[in-house]
């Protein structure tokens, strides 16, 4: 009796921890591509994003001043969701308040706002969180947890704060309110159905409180994602900017990356990464298990600056010829069996080898147990040939595949090709020291 009832608890276990967290995660892991925009005032000056007065770059009343000139005249969040959606990407998050404090939103509480202070004069988060979900895309709202404007808030500058949280528990108590009542108007009127904090460096988890603002959220919609900056609190890891070397050990991950070397609209910036080079590190993450969410910064007036709707384009020209390689995949071949990145398909009877871009071919892939029923490339079909060397007959050891087009296909313009290989069942690969 003890022991079925042990059973029955741990199945129930199992199916809210274990199968509830997978089942909550699947559209984040079969997204791949994600939009992240980075609006805010300090797009006016072209300006750091908050940093600039917190590394005393300028003073906090010039940085706020820059408010003044935030317009939104040329807005069009449908216009920004097209985009978006021509990429690829399978959902978008926006910067509903970055450390400085300024949120987009109508905010009910006494702080800085674009609707309430700003010329633009109206809240420019909610019509775009109605065209993100009106075009079927998954909506992510970015929040940052310390906000560096904040009477209350502890932190100001790199070399001054306002007071310790020791000396003015109830001062604390205050911010950690307008944290609670903030993100109680945003779950309410945004719905999203991922959470991005950020900045959760400056204290700790018991001082944000996380366990009860992570509470809050899940208990509001128990499917929302909360990426790892809500200390403690995480569904998903976020490496920035520089990519993993070993492929993470975390299930679920999302690299997010500048298009040039900032997040927000900066004019003298243009230190463009190249569509290719773009490309190039998408592929890479995807084959390695995790998400790209690629970074845009909109000017002031809501236009986004002409490369980055290029790299988009790009993307969405590149996804569109091999997304078959990328959505709903998982993580390919482990290091050592291919020179380059390759996913599978959900069952791992394909597998999707990119190339680089000025392969000629052959390539080798060693270890792979299963027969090749088919090799073509995708975008065209050309149906090209899988010979195995090697394999000795009486012998349980695969044999090693060469891959060759010769002149079938010329690769050299371009942008990461891709290779389908059918299998004849779910992926096996030997993983021995070769002998016999
Ligand atoms: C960092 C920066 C912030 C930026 C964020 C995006 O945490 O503080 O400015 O918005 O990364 O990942």
């Amino acid at each position: 009796m003890k022991k079925a009832l042990v059973l029955v608890l741990f199945i129930q276990w199992i199916c809210t921890v274990g199968f509830g967290q997978s089942e909550k995660m699947q559209w984040f892991a079969d997204a791949k591509l994600g939009i992240f925009i980075h609006w805010g005032i300090y797009a006016v000056n072209g300006t750091d994003e908050s940093w600039a007065f917190y590394n005393k770059k300028m003073s906090h009343s010039d940085y706020m001043e820059q408010i003044n000139g935030f317009l939104a005249s040329k807005y069009d969040p449908y216009e920004w969701v097209d985009l978006i959606k021509e990429s690829g990407a399978r959902y978008t998050v926006l910067t509903s308040k970055h450390h400085d404090g300024v949120a987009l939103w109508s905010t009910q509480t006494n702080h800085w706002s674009i609707p309430k202070h700003s010329p633009a004069g109206k809240d420019v988060l909610t019509p775009f969180s109605a065209a993100v979900k009106e075009a079927g895309l998954k909506l992510g709202v970015y929040y940052s947890i310390l906000d560096w404007s904040h009477p209350d808030y502890t932190g100001f500058t790199k070399d001054s704060s306002r007071y310790a949280i020791k000396d003015n528990p109830e001062r604390w108590e205050k911010f950690v309110q307008l944290n609670k009542i903030q993100l109680q108007e945003l779950m309410v009127q945004q719905n999203p159905d991922l959470w991005w904090f950020d900045g959760g460096w400056e204290h700790s988890a018991e001082e944000w409180q996380a366990p009860m603002l992570g509470k809050m959220l899940r208990e509001h919609n128990p499917n929302v994602i909360i990426n790892a900056r809500l200390n403690g609190e995480g569904d998903y890891d976020t490496p920035e900017q520089n990519f993993p070397i070993q492929r993470p050990d975390e299930k679920y991950w999302e690299l997010c990356l500048t298009t040039n070397n900032n997040w927000g609209y900066q004019q003298n910036d243009k230190n463009w990464k190249t569509p290719e080079e773009i490309i190039a590190i998408y592929t890479d993450v995807v084959c390695n298990g995790g998400n790209l969410l690629l970074d845009i910064g909109p000017m002031e007036t809501g236009q986004i600056p002409h490369e980055q709707v290029e790299i988009l384009e790009a993307l969405g020209d590149w996804n569109r010829k091999n997304g078959e390689a990328v959505f709903g995949t998982i993580a390919g071949l482990p290091l050592g069996h291919y020179y380059g990145g390759s996913t599978y398909s959900k069952d791992s009877t394909c597998i999707y080898l990119f190339l680089n871009g000025n392969e000629s071919g052959p390539i080798q892939v060693k270890g792979l147990m299963n027969k090749v029923l088919k090799a073509a490339f995708l975008n065209g079909g050309e149906e090209i040939e899988a010979k195995v060397v090697g394999k000795i007959s009486w012998s349980q050891k695969p044999g090693l595949l060469f891959l060759s087009w010769g002149q079938k296909r010329k690769l050299r313009s371009q942008t990461i090709p891709v290779l389908k290989l059918t299998l004849d069942g779910p992926v096996r690969l030997y993983q021995g020291k070769g002998g016999l």
